[in-house]
């Protein structure tokens, strides 16, 4: 069980929508050209940012996902990745965008990375809807960045606390409250 928690609202779903128009315009300038760009989703956090990402690319796209573990389910990081579904295709000469939900510690991103450069793509670059530069430990910067935030627990637009709260239509923020205290 949890403590009781209150989600304040932190990124409204406008501004969401709003930023992955604009993140949209200049993925699209830098895979101009390209005959399919492979969009990989890391769930399961991403499940909503990509849904939304794809409709406005207008380049020819197909959607893999990976999933990658490192917080099982509290709220902080194991730091050990492990690759719990990897991707149905192959990437060897493919254009690849890597789409996050956050990139907190980095182990993951760089893992999975890691992972992926490996498989030789032609080109891959990495979006993360959030950022907290503040926690970082391995260093490592998402291409495009949705959004820059501070060292708070975070919840909805597909990111989870305990596997609640994905539904949510914007980012809030966790926040105990006292009751039973
Ligand atoms: P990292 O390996 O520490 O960078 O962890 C990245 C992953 O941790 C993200 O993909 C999220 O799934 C999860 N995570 C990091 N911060 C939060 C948060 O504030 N709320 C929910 N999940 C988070
Ligand atoms: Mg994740």
């Amino acid at each position: 069980m949890t403590q009781p928690y209150v989600i304040d609202e932190m990124i409204s779903a406008k501004a969401i929508a709003a930023r992955i128009e604009a993140l949209a315009q200049e993925i699209e300038a830098t895979f101009a050209g390209t005959d399919k760009l492979v969009v990989v989703g890391l769930l399961r956090g991403s499940f909503v940012f990509i849904a939304d990402l794809v409709r406005e690319l207008g380049l020819p796209v197909e959607v893999d996902f990976l999933e990658a573990s490192s917080y099982g389910s509290g709220m902080e990081s194991s730091r050990e990745v492990r690759i719990l579904k990897d991707l149905r295709g192959g990437i060897e000469g493919r254009d690849v965008l890597v789409v996050e939900d956050i990139v907190d510690t980095g182990y993951t991103l760089s893992h999975v990375l890691k992972l992926l450069t490996a498989r030789k793509p032609a080109h891959l670059r990495t979006i993360a809807l959030l950022d907290k530069p503040s926690r970082r430990e391995v260093p490592i910067r998402a291409d495009w960045i949705g959004f820059e935030i501070p060292d708070e627990f975070v919840v909805g637009y597909g990111i989870d606390f305990a596997q609640a709260n994905r539904n949510l239509p914007y980012i809030g923020k966790v926040r105990f409250t006292d009751a039973g205290a």
